[in-house]
């Protein structure tokens, strides 16, 4: 079986967390870098959190920090949901994993040089965006770029705009545009995919060394978008890229034009799915419209089970 060989942008992050644990447990799915976004919380945190991620599940992988900033606006943060770590919930062992030399965009630039790589993108799209505007030449190399992000729907931050897009609608928008195939898994797919308690003592109940991480990350994940949406589980947002890498037949998506709104009034970062086609702009992105909710959280249970 041909593995495919993935890079991992991501801001660390609870349903990062789940992402890296997935994509390193999947045969079919070769993870050959993480490079960090500030997203969730600033480099250095979620640099910190992918570093004890990858020492904890004994990964052979390089973790490259990203930009600090985004390309234009202000950087935004989200301890409300990830806490003041980015990623609360579990003491990790010391840390002694470093990242690599080379900043996200260089080692990105570099792979993009040598060989083709699915770029899998669960944070602010601004590693990407740079890289791109820097490097056009890679476009050749990446296969495709299948993201968490956007929404049909309403937002999750402002009315309109989903957080990663949200932290950076200036490299969203480079990437929206940039004709390389992208494959978009939005809040309307992720606020499907509820974790809830039951689901997690499920999980716990594996007792291996990997449900011990995953359950007492997850039991905050939960309580804290219950303190701040409301929700009787947490959106498990990030893994669902993973999954449909492996199993895209449990999705059901639609192409369709995205445009990224970088106005910068109340509907800045939302990204505008035109799924009925009414102003017949060019198509430009797979948008994934549903998902078979069990199915998924039967892949969560399996991949946890093979540690
Ligand atoms: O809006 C949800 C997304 O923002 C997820 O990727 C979460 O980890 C945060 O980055
Ligand atoms: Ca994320």
């Amino acid at each position: 079986m041909k593995k495919r060989k993935i890079i991992l942008d991501c801001d660390p992050g609870h349903d990062d967390a789940v992402a890296i644990l997935l994509a390193s447990s999947y045969e079919e799915i070769d993870l050959c870098a993480l490079t960090i976004e500030s997203g969730n919380q600033a480099l250095e945190k979620t640099s910190r959190n992918a570093l004890n991620l990858v020492q904890y599940l004994s990964l052979d992988v390089p973790v490259a920090k990203g930009e600090a900033k985004p390309m234009v606006r202000d950087a935004q943060i989200c301890p409300e949901i990830h806490g003041e770590s980015g990623l609360d919930g579990y003491e990790f062992p010391p840390l002694y994993k470093k990242c690599v030399k080379q900043d996200a965009v260089t080692l990105l630039k570099e792979m993009l040089t040598k060989d083709e790589y699915t770029i899998v993108a669960t944070g602010p799209l601004t590693n990407i965006g740079v890289l791109l505007k820097k490097y056009p030449e890679v476009k050749n190399n990446i296969t495709e770029i299948v993201l968490m992000g956007g929404s049909i729907g309403f937002g999750n931050v402002t009315p309109a705009a989903e957080f990663n897009i949200f932290c950076d609608p200036e490299a969203a928008d480079i990437v929206f545009t940039s004709g390389i195939k992208v494959t978009m898994i939005g809040l309307d797919v992720t606020r499907k995919i509820l974790i809830t308690n039951k689901i997690n003592e499920e999980i716990k109940n594996i007792n291996n060394k990997v449900s011990a991480l995953f359950y007492p990350l997850m039991k905050v994940f939960i309580e804290n978008q219950k303190k701040v949406f409301g929700f009787d589980g947490a959106p498990l947002h990030d893994p669902a890229t993973i999954v449909y890498l492996v199993k895209p037949e449990i999705f059901k998506t639609k192409f369709m034009n995205v445009t990224i709104d970088v106005s910068k009034g109340p509907s800045y970062g939302r990204t505008n799915c035109d799924q009925f086609d009414y102003l017949k702009l060019k198509k430009n992105a797979f948008v994934v419209l549903d998902v078979d909710v069990d199915a998924y959280f039967e892949e969560i249970k399996n991949c946890i089970k093979k540690y």
